[in-house]
């Protein structure tokens, strides 16, 4: 009678298989990246990205509308403004295009939730995520003189009605900055979803082309972590703890799925997973050459990232996933 044990008896049947699968995606899982341009009906699609667009206000809130209807949870808004300068002055001004946005949105649809990636590499003339010492030329961010500017920007952002607020500049301290800033201004109930593990990745090339945000000298080495490191992602998220961060992020995912196993292992927030741009890019290129099945591709990623131990993802792959499911 050998052998005893046979695994396959689970999986002679579909019925079957579904009642022993133990990781399962749900709409309730993901959030979906917008990025907002100047201007009125704009809708500029990313040439590296297929299906994604620069979209102006009036279309973000079309948008919103129809990522709600899919029951897709929240949006995350990133920003390209009209201007840029070394101040950021576009990420914190009342009337930057993330707030203007943010506001639109919340009218239209005051029941999605709306992230706001809170960092400055959109709004400053050289793409750094910070204040630079003037003459730098490496891209060295001068870490403290830029907390007060990301304090300014979530308070704005959370103003104009963000409901989360996601900083990703990797600067030291800037979730004990921002909490103190939102405390201050009344938004003591406005979580943090910290990019708690973020690497200094080849990945996000494709989002500096949506978000005009490619540094235009140096790099971003001296703040993002190195992809080599992984007790450092730990060191990071106990930081990040400790400054009152509400939820933790990694990013990239595919490439850093032990790092969100031991995030998860290592903390009782949740856990976001950030399926990026170059993750997204790899796909469509070879789903539009007829290699790939997307849509199998696209829902075994995503249902890797949940098995690895994320809560949420972060993914421009949202809406197809939820006509999907
Ligand atoms: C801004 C930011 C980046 C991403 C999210 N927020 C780019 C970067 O750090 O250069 C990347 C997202 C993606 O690639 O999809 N700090
Ligand atoms: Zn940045």
């Amino acid at each position: 009678m050998f052998p005893t044990h046979r695994p396959r008896r689970l999986r002679t049947h579909p019925q079957l298989r579904r009642m022993v699968r133990e990781t399962v995606l749900t709409t309730n899982d993901l959030i979906y990246p917008l990025f907002a341009v100047p201007g009125e009906s704009v809708a500029k699609e990313v040439k590296s990205m297929p299906g994604v667009y620069q979209l102006s206000v009036d279309k973000i809130v079309e948008e919103a509308k129809e990522v709600y209807d899919l029951g897709i949870p929240a949006i995350i808004l990133f920003g390209i403004p009209a201007d840029k300068d070394i101040d950021a002055t576009g990420a914190w001004h009342d009337c930057g295009i993330v707030q203007k946005a943010a506001t639109a949105v919340k009218e239209a649809v005051p029941d999605l939730i709306i992230l706001a990636d809170t960092c400055l590499c959109e709004y400053t003339s050289h793409g750094h995520c910070g204040y630079l010492q003037t003459g730098d030329l490496t891209g060295r961010v001068l870490n403290d003189p830029t907390l007060e500017l990301l304090k300014k920007t979530a308070v704005s952002q959370a103003k104009a009605g963000a409901d989360i607020i996601a900083p990703s500049g990797m600067m030291d301290g800037f979730v004990q900055a921002i909490r103190e800033g939102l405390d201050e201004a009344g938004f003591e109930d406005i979580p943090i979803m910290s990019y708690a593990a973020k690497y200094a990745s080849a990945y996000y090339g494709p989002f500096r082309d949506a978000a005009d945000s490619t540094p235009q000298f140096g790099d971003r080495r001296t703040y993002q972590m190195d992809p080599g490191n992984s007790r450092e992602a730990i060191k990071e998220i106990e930081l990040d703890i400790a400054e009152g961060a509400d939820m933790l992020m990694v990013k990239p995912a595919l490439a850093y799925m032990d790092i969100i196993w031991q995030v998860k292992q290592a903390s009782n927030l949740p856990v976001a997973a950030y399926n990026v741009s170059g993750e997204y890019a790899m796909v469509k290129a070879a789903a539009l050459n007829g290699w790939i099945d997307e849509q199998r591709v696209v829902m075994e990623t995503l249902t890797g990232f949940k098995r690895a131990g994320a809560d949420l993802i972060l993914t421009y792959h949202a809406k197809d996933a939820a006509r999907w499911l």
